[in-house]
Parts: structure tokens; sequence; C-alpha cells
């Protein structure tokens, strides 16, 4: 950073905004549950001196022990350098490569193994075991294909468009080989949403597949590949070519018709592959894995850079003593890969331990509420890894499914939002049916992998908390002033981590500046200093500690929505309402919803002149689905005469959101217009 105004900008913006983290769950302090003996038995970590290992006075040092897990071509000289302050260094010298690390590492032992099981959606399909030989013979003729046909090469990126499917890992790990920097787009969203990333990235290559299953139907995917190419040039960038994988190799199942010369069917190209090995590149352990889009403040996604070393370290460790995952298990994590959790605990983390990962194509109740519990059943799986709307979805469609099927969890996680005791106490009694554990995860997709969580064998749980930091993590709770608020003192304030750890995420692509004032400055102690102490990392939840050390997550403290557990920004929402010619301002707030946690509601104020209608509210909806995706769906668009404004013209989403939640929306007499908040309030009822 060249000089401190990014650092001033972001503390006054930031301060203005703390107050609206005070809102989110007021759930009562819940008894404990203690692990059950029969985990504990057979856990990775039940030594409680991990914590005394991990201590701060351990600091960098302590790190070695997960950086020890994986196989190096040549050990790293120093664990971390802080000398570019706060773009944190780890494992500094060292090289690997992280493909060899998940794949050619465990053929001596493992070759004959399950690495993946596709579970694909229609129930008829028979799954597919994919062991960890085959794994390496297709992910090496796949990174031959990138790099003699595409001429990809180490430091390129390249844009993935995928969905739940086993060539979105070989895809992943193929890049890996080469030291080509993937940056996967959650395939539910738009083609637009997917050219913006490629823009930003500068990637010149586009990986696809034709069609998926979601809910019975097989999608048309291609045609999101196309709009993708023509909105990037619109954007001054060129794709040059379109990569599509086949859903039925051998066959086309898109409508959508290839362009000559730029797309290219890869399962027909791969054939001249056959049997080529590409040697992995050893990477030095500071260059990028892998870019991850995620939703911020501004209009704009900002690229999360992942380290190769740091944060392949990192998530085996977690996946290691936080999953508990050993030789044996069969995991399933039902998140998507197109976000920080499938990258990191169904692809990267697993598969560096050699260990069999479920992935599912579709719907968890598709085709009724049993599906999940049948697939658990089938595949015999004992660890299994959802976030709280996938467990309220499971639970409406099914509340006693799970009894009627005769599977056996030892280990169950919850992550990427709050979870509602009521809702927690489902999942232990009728999925774990009482003999599994449970981890709340809270982290974030810049975090690389978990931050707080209870160590399953060690800490009692307690529903609707995260639990302490995991060893190596040491969280703080500041209030606006910059005051630690200590544990038990009741008061909500902003977590923040103390220490840097090797899965934090190394910049904002092409955005330094940003990554320093968005999660470094607001307290920064010196933005001169050199040591890591005085740079707490903000996360941007509120938070309250709990005398026991547990962290209860609150909720955002910025304009970022939690959507089923997975963000988006009101104002990316906000932009694309704005793109609709009728549309004049556009307020976002977000409202609660059963399943989904929170969902976005659409205010807007038409030009003048121009009358309010249902086609047009569907218009508008419609413009932010193909801005963003379906996730970004609107629950309600509200046609408002005029937006309730400060005197200074500042849109009070406060007042919107009351609204929206059919709460008071306090004094409003100090507005411009106090008017019309009334006859918004008659429009929403
Ligand atoms: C935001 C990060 C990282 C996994 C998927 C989401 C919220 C995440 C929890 C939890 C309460 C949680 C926070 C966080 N969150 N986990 N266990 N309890 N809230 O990643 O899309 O980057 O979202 O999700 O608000 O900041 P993400």
């Amino acid at each position: 950073m060249s000089d401190d105004k990014p650092l001033r900008q972001s503390r006054e913006q930031q301060t203005a905004d703390i107050s609206e983290a005070q809102i989110a769950v007021h759930w009562q302090e819940e008894d404990y549950f203690a692990p059950p003996a029969k985990f504990i038995a057979q856990a990775n970590l039940t030594d409680a001196g991990i914590f005394e290992r991990f201590s701060l006075d351990k600091f960098p040092e302590c790190y070695r022990e997960f950086a020890d897990l994986l196989e190096w071509y040549k050990r790293w000289d120093k664990t971390l350098d802080t000398g570019n302050a706060p773009f944190w260094r780890w494992f500094v010298g060292g090289k690997l490569n992280a493909c060899s690390n998940c794949v050619d590492r465990h053929l001596a032992k493992h070759k004959n193994k399950a690495a993946i099981h596709f579970v694909p959606e229609p129930e008829q399909e028979a799954v597919q075991h994919i062991t960890y030989q085959e794994l390496f013979v297709r992910v090496n003729e796949f990174a031959a294909l990138l790099r003699d046909f595409c001429g990809l090469k180490t430091g390129d990126r390249v844009t993935l468009h995928m969905p739940m499917v086993a060539e979105l890992p070989i895809t992943m790990l193929a890049c890996a080989r080469l030291g080509v920097i993937h940056s996967q787009v959650f395939s539910g969203f738009s083609g637009k949403a997917c050219a913006d990333r490629a823009v930003d990235s500068e990637s010149r290559v586009l990986i696809t597949m034709d069609a998926y299953y979601r809910a019975g139907k097989l999608l048309d995917h291609k045609e999101k590949a196309d709009i993708a190419v023509a909105e990037a040039a619109t954007d001054g960038h060129r794709i040059d070519k379109v990569l599509v994988w086949q859903r039925y190799p051998g066959k086309y199942s898109s409508p959508t018709k290839l362009v000559e010369g730029r797309d290219v069917i890869i399962n027909d190209l791969l054939r001249k592959y056959r049997g080529k090995r590409v040697e992995p590149v050893p990477m030095p352990a500071e260059a990028a894995l892998f870019l991850m889009y995620t939703s911020g403040t501004t209009g704009k996604p900002k690229g999360c850079q992942h380290s190769i070393g740091g944060y392949l370290a990192y998530v085996t460790w977690t996946s290691k003593y936080i999953q508990d995952i050993h030789p044996e298990d069969v995991y399933w994590c039902m998140a998507d890969i197109g976000w920080i959790t499938g990258h990191s605990y169904i692809v990267y983390g697993p598969l560096s331990l050699g260990a069999s990962s479920v992935i599912y194509e579709g719907v968890p109740t598709h085709p009724d509420a049993g599906r999940s519990w049948r697939i658990a059943e089938d595949l015999d799986v004992n660890i299994f890894h959802t976030s709280p709307t996938a467990i309220r979805a499971l639970r409406r469609a099914g509340p006693d499914e799970p009894a009627k099927y005769n599977h056996h969890f030892k280990h169950m996680t919850t992550v990427g939002e709050p979870i509602e005791p009521a809702v927690w106490k489902w999942y232990f009694t009728e999925v774990g049916k009482g003999e599994a554990v449970i981890v709340d995860t809270w982290w974030q997709t810049e975090n690389g992998g978990f931050l707080c969580s209870t160590v399953p064998a060690i800490h009692k749980m307690k529903p609707g908390s995260a639990g302490p930091g995991i060893p190596g993590i040491h969280p703080v709770i500041y209030d606006d002033e910059g005051k630690e608020l200590p544990a038990g003192s009741g008061k909500a304030g902003n977590i923040c981590i103390r220490n840097p750890w090797p899965g934090i995420f190394q910049t904002i692509w092409k955005d330094p500046d940003r990554f320093v004032a968005q999660y470094y400055a607001r307290y920064c102690k010196n933005p001169k200093s050199k040591d890591w102490r005085d740079w707490p990392y903000l996360a941007g939840d509120g938070a309250v500690q709990a005398a026991d050390g547990y962290y209860r997550i609150l909720g955002r403290i910025d304009d970022v929505i939690n959507v089923a557990g997975h963000r988006l920004g009101t104002k990316e929402i906000e932009s694309a309402a704005l793109l609709v010619a009728e549309v004049a301002e556009a307020a976002v707030v977000p409202v609660a919803d059963e399943i989904k946690g929170k969902v976005p509601d659409l205010y807007v104020s038409l030009k003048p002149g121009l009358n309010a209608s249902k086609e047009l509210a569907n218009k508008i909806s419609a413009a932010v689905v193909s801005a963003i995706g379906a996730i970004a769906r609107p629950r309600e668009v509200v046609i408002v005469p005029d937006m309730p404004k400060t005197r200074s013209g500042k849109i009070m989403r406060r007042v919107l959101a009351a609204i929206s939640s059919h709460q008071d929306p306090g004094d409003v007499s100090t507005l411009a217009n106090p008017e019309v908040v009334d006859k918004i309030r008659e429009l929403v009822k």
C-alpha cells in the first residue's frame, strides 16, 4: 500500500455500519452435549495439550505441524515472512505440487481405493467410483490436453463454470498439476457472472459442461458459456477457447450449438492424450493455487487468492483433526465445489489425506426426502457435512425420514450460517441418531479453512455456538473503539483473528489496496509495522463470546447478505436492478427466511412518469437472476413511489428492512420524506 488513505476511508465507513451488526440472533445459551464416547475412542485428536502447543508464544513455528502433513520437493526456509505485512507469506522457499499431494502420493498404498464416489442425481444412473489410480490417469491426460492443446502454463488463469461432477475435481487437479490457477464459478451463477470473473482474472480459456441434472431436469449449461464469452467481449476481453465436458461421454447433451474454432468437446479431444503423463510442476509454496470470487461491500465480486503451500497444509490438517477423517472413512460434504467449502472440504482437504470423497450432483431432497439418507446408507458414509439451510430443508421435507434408513454417522458438520438450536437438535437426534458428534464451523471464503469450531473429541458441543478458535487460531472481539470485549461480557462486537494462519488468502486479485483496507485497516495498530501482532484480521462478522470461551456468530457487519449460507452483496443486486431502463433507484435489504436463513427484498423507485406494474416487477427480478443467478432472486420486488431518505439524500435501508420484516422502523421523523414510510408499508402488506 502506497499511503494510508484507504485505511482511513474504510475505518469511517465501517464505523457507520457497525450498529447494523447488533441485529441478528438472540438465542438463549443452550446446555452442552457431550461427544459420544465411541467417537472419542477413535478420534484423531484427543490430546487437549494441543492448545498449549499452538499458543501464541509458539507462533508461527507451531504451524510446521500443518505443513508436515504434506509432501515437499523442497522444505521451506522460513515458516512465516511478515516483511510485507499484511501480505503474509507462509512456508517461504518450500516447493510442492498440490495435485501430486492429492493424487500421486497415495498411489503406493491406495491406488485401488475410491478417491471419488460420484452420485448422479437420476437415481437409476449408476454411481461412479473413481479410484486413485483412475484419478491419476484422468488428471494426467487432461493436464496434457491443457498444456499441449490450450498452451496453458504456470501462472495462467483458467475459468471453470462446472456443475457437481467428477470432472470438476479432475479439472482443478489438472490445473494444479501444471501450476495453472483455476477460478471455478458456481454453476448456478449466470453467464454474465461467469464473464465478470473471467474478465477480472483475464482467463482466455473457459471450461464448462454441456448439461447437468438439477431437480429432475437436465439443464442446458453450455448456453451460459456462450453468454459468458459474449459478455466478456463487451468488456473488451476475449475468451479464445471454450472446453466442453460431456455429461454423458460420447454424447452431446446440450441444445446449444458449438462455435466452430472456439468450442471443443473435451471427451473427443482426450483420445489424443490417452496414456499421456505430465510431471507435476514443483511450485513455490507461495504461488497461487486458485481464485475464489466472493461478494463484498462493492458491486464487484473480489477474487480471493489462495496459496498452494499454506492453503493445502491448512485444509489437510483441519480435515484430519476437525473433520476427523481416517483412511477408512467415507466422507460426504454436500456443499457445492463452486464455493470455498467444496474446494477445501470436498476436494483438497479430503484428497490430500487420501480419503474417499462423495460428490452428489443434485438436490438433496430429489426425488424425495429420503434421497440423502439412501446415498449415505448405500455408500456407508460416516462423515457428513452440510449447511443449516440444507438441514432445514431436509427437516421440513421429511422430519422422520432419517430414522427409516440404516445410515450411521460418527461425525457431522454444519457450516455457513448460524444454526438455530432447534434445527441443531434435529440434526443431532434424527440425522445423527444421537451417535454423531457435531462441529459448527465458522469461517469464510477468505480464510481457506475453519477458524472457530469445537475440536470434536475434546470439547462439549453447544447448540447455536460455533465454539472456540481451533488450535492456532486466536480470535478476539473488539468494540467500535477498539477495546477488547472479554469472554462473558455479554456484549457483541467485531470478531477478529489476532494472528495470521497458513490458510488465509494472500490478497484480492489485482486489488491489494482493498485487501488491506477491508480486512486489516480497521484495527491496525501501526500501518508501517512488520509485526503481525499489529495487524488483527477483521472478519466482517458480529459475534459474542460466552464465559466458556465459545463464540456465537451473529451475522455480517457489512452490506453482505448470507443467503442459504452464501454471500451476496446488496450492491451487486442493486447494480443489476439499476441496469433495467425503468429503474431510478434500488435498495436491497435482508429478510429472514425459514429455510434459507436470509433472502433479499428489493425496493426500487422508477424514473419520472412511469407506473408500477407486476410485469415490470417481474422484469426487474429476471434482470437480477440473469446478472447474478437464481440464488440472488429477490423474494419481493417492491416498486415504491419514493425511497425513504435522510436529508442528505441517503437511502435508509434500515427503514426498508424493518418494513420487510414487519417490524417497527422506529423514529422516522428526521427523514426528508417521512410520509413515504406508511405508503411503503401499505405496499408490503
Ligand atoms: C460468512 C462467510 C466458509 C463456509 C461457507 C460460507 C457466515 C459461516 C458460519 C457459522 C455462523 C457463519 C459468516 C461468514 N458463516 N460459517 N458456522 N455460523 N455464521 O463462506 O460465503 O465466504 O460466507 O458466512 O457470516 O462471514 P462465505
